[in-house]
Protein backbone atom coordinates (compact mmCIF):
# COMPACT_ATOMS: atom_id res chain seq x y z
CA UNK A 1 0.00 0.00 0.00
CA UNK A 2 2.65 2.29 0.86
CA UNK A 3 4.46 2.01 -2.06
CA UNK A 4 1.35 2.56 -4.70
CA UNK A 5 1.11 5.55 -2.72
CA UNK A 6 4.40 6.45 -3.08
CA UNK A 7 4.52 5.57 -6.67
CA UNK A 8 1.12 8.02 -7.11
CA UNK A 9 2.66 11.21 -4.86
CA UNK A 10 5.80 10.84 -7.20
CA UNK A 11 4.28 10.38 -10.58
CA UNK A 12 4.72 14.05 -12.20
CA UNK A 13 1.42 13.42 -14.02
CA UNK A 14 -0.42 12.85 -10.77
CA UNK A 15 -3.42 15.66 -10.50
CA UNK A 16 -3.99 17.97 -7.69
CA UNK A 17 -7.30 15.84 -6.10
CA UNK A 18 -5.18 12.65 -6.39
CA UNK A 19 -2.14 13.71 -4.71
CA UNK A 20 -4.01 15.19 -1.73
CA UNK A 21 -5.99 12.17 -1.28
CA UNK A 22 -2.69 9.53 -2.17
CA UNK A 23 -0.89 11.66 0.44
CA UNK A 24 -3.92 11.77 3.47
CA UNK A 25 -4.41 7.83 2.51
CA UNK A 26 -0.76 7.65 2.96
CA UNK A 27 -0.80 9.46 6.53
CA UNK A 28 -2.91 6.93 8.35
CA UNK A 29 -0.81 4.09 7.27
CA UNK A 30 2.05 6.36 8.96
CA UNK A 31 -0.25 7.44 11.53
CA UNK A 32 -0.44 3.83 12.45
CA UNK A 33 2.94 2.63 12.45
CA UNK A 34 4.26 5.77 14.75
CA UNK A 35 2.38 4.01 17.37
CA UNK A 36 4.71 1.32 17.78
CA UNK A 37 7.08 3.87 19.15
CA UNK A 38 4.13 5.23 21.78
CA UNK A 39 4.44 4.05 25.26
CA UNK A 40 1.55 1.84 26.64
CA UNK A 41 -0.28 0.02 29.49
CA UNK A 42 -1.88 -2.52 30.13
CA UNK A 43 -5.81 -2.27 31.49
CA UNK A 44 -7.92 -4.90 32.16
CA UNK A 45 -11.80 -4.64 30.29
CA UNK A 46 -15.00 -7.20 30.13
CA UNK A 47 -15.55 -8.13 26.54
CA UNK A 48 -19.28 -9.38 26.62
CA UNK A 49 -18.32 -12.65 27.45
CA UNK A 50 -15.26 -12.24 30.03
CA UNK A 51 -12.68 -10.32 31.15
CA UNK A 52 -9.15 -9.75 29.67
CA UNK A 53 -6.30 -7.69 29.28
CA UNK A 54 -5.60 -5.07 26.49
CA UNK A 55 -3.46 -1.86 26.24
CA UNK A 56 -4.09 1.87 25.91
CA UNK A 57 -1.68 4.57 24.85
CA UNK A 58 -0.39 6.05 28.28
CA UNK A 59 1.03 9.39 27.61
CA UNK A 60 -0.37 12.84 26.05
CA UNK A 61 0.40 13.03 22.45
CA UNK A 62 1.61 16.40 20.83
CA UNK A 63 1.54 16.42 17.13
CA UNK A 64 3.82 19.01 15.81
CA UNK A 65 3.39 19.85 11.46
CA UNK A 66 5.98 21.57 10.17
CA UNK A 67 4.55 24.17 7.70
CA UNK A 68 3.50 23.72 5.03
CA UNK A 69 3.60 20.69 3.82
CA UNK A 70 2.96 18.72 7.12
CA UNK A 71 -0.69 19.79 6.81
CA UNK A 72 -1.27 17.22 4.69
CA UNK A 73 -0.44 14.42 6.65
CA UNK A 74 -2.63 16.25 9.91
CA UNK A 75 -6.14 15.63 9.23
CA UNK A 76 -5.13 11.70 8.96
CA UNK A 77 -2.69 11.84 12.59
CA UNK A 78 -5.75 13.58 14.47
CA UNK A 79 -8.21 10.53 13.34
CA UNK A 80 -6.07 8.15 15.21
CA UNK A 81 -4.87 10.29 18.17
CA UNK A 82 -7.97 12.33 18.83
CA UNK A 83 -7.30 14.14 21.56
CA UNK A 84 -3.85 15.14 20.76
CA UNK A 85 -2.69 19.08 21.30
CA UNK A 86 -1.32 20.14 17.76
CA UNK A 87 1.87 22.99 17.83
CA UNK A 88 3.20 24.93 14.69
CA UNK A 89 6.62 25.11 13.52
CA UNK A 90 6.80 27.60 9.97
CA UNK A 91 9.90 26.66 8.58
CA UNK A 92 11.09 28.04 5.25
CA UNK A 93 13.92 27.09 3.05
CA UNK A 94 15.68 30.09 1.34
CA UNK A 95 15.24 29.19 -2.54
CA UNK A 96 18.90 29.86 -3.00
CA UNK A 97 20.66 28.29 -0.04
CA UNK A 98 18.02 25.85 1.41
CA UNK A 99 18.91 26.99 4.95
CA UNK A 100 15.46 26.46 6.63
CA UNK A 101 14.03 29.76 8.46
CA UNK A 102 11.61 29.90 11.46
CA UNK A 103 8.80 32.43 10.54
CA UNK A 104 6.18 30.62 13.32
CA UNK A 105 6.69 29.04 16.17
CA UNK A 106 3.02 28.08 18.44
CA UNK A 107 3.60 25.50 20.45
CA UNK A 108 1.24 24.19 23.43
CA UNK A 109 2.87 23.63 26.73
CA UNK A 110 4.88 20.70 26.39
CA UNK A 111 4.95 18.16 29.90
CA UNK A 112 7.98 15.58 30.61
CA UNK A 113 5.60 12.76 29.64
CA UNK A 114 4.14 13.74 26.53
CA UNK A 115 4.93 12.07 23.49
CA UNK A 116 5.93 14.45 20.61
CA UNK A 117 5.44 13.17 16.58
CA UNK A 118 7.13 15.77 14.52
CA UNK A 119 5.52 15.54 11.10
CA UNK A 120 7.03 16.68 7.13
CA UNK A 121 6.65 14.92 4.50
CA UNK A 122 10.15 15.55 2.91
CA UNK A 123 13.45 15.41 4.72
CA UNK A 124 16.62 16.53 2.19
CA UNK A 125 18.77 18.41 4.15
CA UNK A 126 17.91 17.40 7.05
CA UNK A 127 18.01 21.38 8.16
CA UNK A 128 14.13 21.96 8.80
CA UNK A 129 14.01 18.61 10.87
CA UNK A 130 16.86 19.42 12.67
CA UNK A 131 15.57 23.37 13.39
CA UNK A 132 12.37 21.66 14.28
CA UNK A 133 13.70 19.46 17.31
CA UNK A 134 16.12 21.91 17.84
CA UNK A 135 13.27 24.15 19.49
CA UNK A 136 11.54 21.04 20.99
CA UNK A 137 14.58 20.64 22.93
CA UNK A 138 14.87 24.14 24.24
CA UNK A 139 10.96 24.14 24.79
CA UNK A 140 12.09 21.40 27.00
CA UNK A 141 11.20 17.91 25.33
CA UNK A 142 13.53 15.19 25.60
CA UNK A 143 14.98 13.85 22.73
CA UNK A 144 13.59 10.05 23.13
CA UNK A 145 9.93 11.39 23.58
CA UNK A 146 10.27 12.45 19.79
CA UNK A 147 9.37 10.68 16.79
CA UNK A 148 9.76 12.23 13.51
CA UNK A 149 7.48 10.62 10.67
CA UNK A 150 8.37 11.66 6.92
CA UNK A 151 7.32 10.21 3.58
CA UNK A 152 10.97 10.66 1.47
CA UNK A 153 14.27 11.71 2.84
CA UNK A 154 17.63 11.63 1.47
CA UNK A 155 20.32 9.91 3.32
CA UNK A 156 22.57 13.40 3.83
CA UNK A 157 19.14 14.72 5.58
CA UNK A 158 18.23 11.72 7.53
CA UNK A 159 22.06 11.12 8.66
CA UNK A 160 22.28 14.43 9.71
CA UNK A 161 19.48 14.66 12.08
CA UNK A 162 20.38 10.83 13.32
CA UNK A 163 23.60 12.32 14.31
CA UNK A 164 22.38 14.96 16.00
CA UNK A 165 20.00 13.81 17.72
CA UNK A 166 20.43 10.03 18.24
CA UNK A 167 17.45 9.16 20.13
CA UNK A 168 14.88 10.73 17.86
CA UNK A 169 12.94 7.42 16.23
CA UNK A 170 12.59 8.55 12.68
CA UNK A 171 9.75 6.81 10.19
CA UNK A 172 9.88 7.21 6.37
CA UNK A 173 8.31 5.01 3.49
CA UNK A 174 11.47 5.18 1.62
CA UNK A 175 15.19 6.85 1.40
CA UNK A 176 15.73 8.22 -2.23
CA UNK A 177 18.90 7.98 -3.88
CA UNK A 178 20.63 11.81 -3.24
CA UNK A 179 19.96 15.62 -3.38
CA UNK A 180 20.23 17.64 -6.51
CA UNK A 181 22.63 21.20 -6.88
CA UNK A 182 18.86 23.07 -5.89
CA UNK A 183 19.24 20.24 -2.91
CA UNK A 184 15.82 18.50 -3.85
CA UNK A 185 15.64 15.00 -3.19
CA UNK A 186 16.05 12.73 -6.86
CA UNK A 187 14.10 11.04 -7.75
CA UNK A 188 11.91 12.32 -4.66
CA UNK A 189 8.71 14.25 -5.94
CA UNK A 190 9.16 17.59 -6.18
CA UNK A 191 7.68 20.03 -3.92
CA UNK A 192 5.45 18.82 -1.64
CA UNK A 193 4.25 21.53 -0.44
CA UNK A 194 3.54 23.16 -4.14
CA UNK A 195 1.67 19.94 -5.21
CA UNK A 196 -0.03 19.81 -2.33
CA UNK A 197 -1.52 23.45 -2.32
CA UNK A 198 -1.35 24.10 -6.06
CA UNK A 199 0.71 26.53 -5.96
CA UNK A 200 3.04 25.53 -8.28
C1 LIG B 1 10.06 21.55 2.44
C2 LIG B 1 9.57 20.33 3.19
C3 LIG B 1 10.44 20.32 4.41
C4 LIG B 1 11.75 20.89 3.89
C5 LIG B 1 12.76 19.80 3.74
O1 LIG B 1 9.49 22.70 2.96
O2 LIG B 1 8.21 20.35 3.48
O3 LIG B 1 9.95 21.10 5.47
O4 LIG B 1 11.46 21.49 2.63
O5 LIG B 1 13.97 20.30 3.31
P1 LIG B 1 15.28 20.30 4.22
O6 LIG B 1 15.39 18.93 4.83
O7 LIG B 1 16.38 20.59 3.25
O8 LIG B 1 15.13 21.37 5.24
P2 LIG B 1 9.62 24.13 2.25
O9 LIG B 1 10.70 24.92 2.87
O10 LIG B 1 9.65 23.94 0.77
O11 LIG B 1 8.26 24.84 2.69
P3 LIG B 1 6.74 24.46 2.38
O12 LIG B 1 6.42 23.22 3.18
O13 LIG B 1 6.04 25.67 2.88
O14 LIG B 1 6.57 24.26 0.90
N1 LIG C 1 11.25 19.92 -0.11
C1 LIG C 1 10.43 19.31 -1.00
O1 LIG C 1 9.20 19.52 -0.96
N2 LIG C 1 10.97 18.51 -1.91
C2 LIG C 1 12.30 18.25 -1.97
O2 LIG C 1 12.73 17.47 -2.84
C3 LIG C 1 13.14 18.89 -1.04
C4 LIG C 1 12.59 19.72 -0.10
Amino acid sequence: MKESLLTILRDKHTGIVNFRNSAEKLALVLADEASQFLEKEKISINTPIEKTEGVKFKNNIVLVPILRAALSLLPSFLKFYEDAKVGFLGLRRDEKTAVAQVYYNNLPKISNSDDVIILDPMIATGGSGSKAIEILKAAGVRENKIIFVAVICASEGVEKIQKQYPDVRIIYVHKDKELNKDKFIVPGLGDFGDRYFGTL
